[in-house]
């Protein structure tokens, strides 16, 4: 406010105080620059104490790049995209690893076909557990499941914390981060604690979701993490009798979306019933079916999300 209060004294300038009887115009005029200059320098004022209260990013030991599968919206298809994009991505040789941050829902045990604790090392850290080659670590690694975590913000953020951090990664060319819904403190959280190479911004064509991904998109953007672009999901349904196509929540939304954010369009996933199966039953499509064109359209975005990051300062051949 003090500032404020200076601004405020210091204006008008000298010359246009002589001014005695000044059109109304002009007054208008100055008040308007005095008063936009004032909030100029609330803003950078509040830029400086913000860009004080944000914690220093720091890498995760081991892990080359960090990308996070996000959303406005639950329900959208982020955990299944994380997966097959996980698998996806290593299938190009790489070593991948898969972070469930989704504390409230955790998804990635049931769809990593995995269950049971991580053991400790020799120097306390949480052991992920691993599957198709994918070391995974969720929040449902230490809770029953179906059991609900019942966490103030606070307590999330500091689960968040230990998940990035108090994990043996190891040697790690992409650590893919599956994003609970919304724009809230987990997001924050991750984006201002370890440096992001780039956030996938799934969504359906159907404005209420989009709505929501332009949000995501905006909220990366304010935190400098850069958006590799849109994955339009379950776009389109195919009957597996007459092959007819239906858009069942619309049909180019995403793209209309990337558009007018001057996104790329990253992947187009049909809405597909094996999809959905093999998702629930733990068997990846990239894996149980790699020569589906439903597996191929995430090995498709799997290559277009490698082509948009920065190559990984000494790329690793070998697998976990
Ligand atoms: N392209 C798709 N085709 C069919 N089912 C899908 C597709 N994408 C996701 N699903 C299904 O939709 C449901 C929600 O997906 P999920 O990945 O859990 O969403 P989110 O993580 O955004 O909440 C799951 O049952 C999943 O199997
Ligand atoms: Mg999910």
């Amino acid at each position: 406010m003090a500032l404020l209060h200076r601004s405020w004294r210091r204006w008008p300038p000298v010359a246009a105080r002589h001014i005695t009887h000044a059109p109304a115009w002009i007054t208008a005029a100055l008040r308007a620059r005095s008063s936009s200059s004032g909030a100029e320098k609330i803003e950078e004022r509040q830029k400086l104490l913000m860009a004080r209260g944000i914690p220093k990013q720091k890498m995760i030991p081991g892990v080359k790049q960090v990308i996070v599968v996000a959303s406005g919206k639950g329900g959208v298809g982020k955990s299944t995209t994380a997966v097959n994009l996980a698998l996806g991505i290593a299938a190009n040789d790489m070593v991948v690893g898969l972070l469930d941050a989704d504390v409230y829902g955790p998804s990635i045990p049931r769809m990593m076909n995995l269950r049971g604790s991580p053991e400790l090392t020799n120097s306390n850290l949480m052991r992920p557990l691993v599957n198709f080659g994918i070391v995974c670590m969720s929040m449902g690694f230490l809770v029953e499941e179906g059991a609900p975590v019942v966490w103030r913000g606070l307590m999330v953020m500091s689960a968040i914390e230990r998940l990035l951090r108090q994990v043996d990664w190891g040697q790690l060319d992409y650590l893919v981060v599956d994003m609970p819904p919304g724009t809230g403190d987990v997001q924050l959280s991750i984006s201002q604690n370890i440096p992001i190479s780039g956030a996938v911004i799934v969504s359906t064509p159907q404005d209420i979701a989009l709505l929501d991904a332009q949000r995501a998109t905006e909220m990366f953007r304010k935190v400098n993490v850069p958006v590799l672009g849109i994955v339009q999901n379950m776009s389109v349904f195919q009957c597996p009798k007459c092959k007819y196509e239906s858009h069942i929540f619309g049909a180019d939304g995403a793209r209309a979306l990337a558009a007018k954010l001057a996104l790329d369009v990253l992947g187009d996933i049909p809405l597909h019933l094996k999809i959905r199966e093999t998702s629930d039953k733990g068997q990846p499509i990239v894996i149980s079916h790699p020569d589906s064109s439903e597996a191929k359209a995430y090995l498709r975005l799997a290559a277009e999300v490698i082509k948009r990051l920065p190559t990984p300062p000494c790329v690793s051949s070998g697998k976990v």
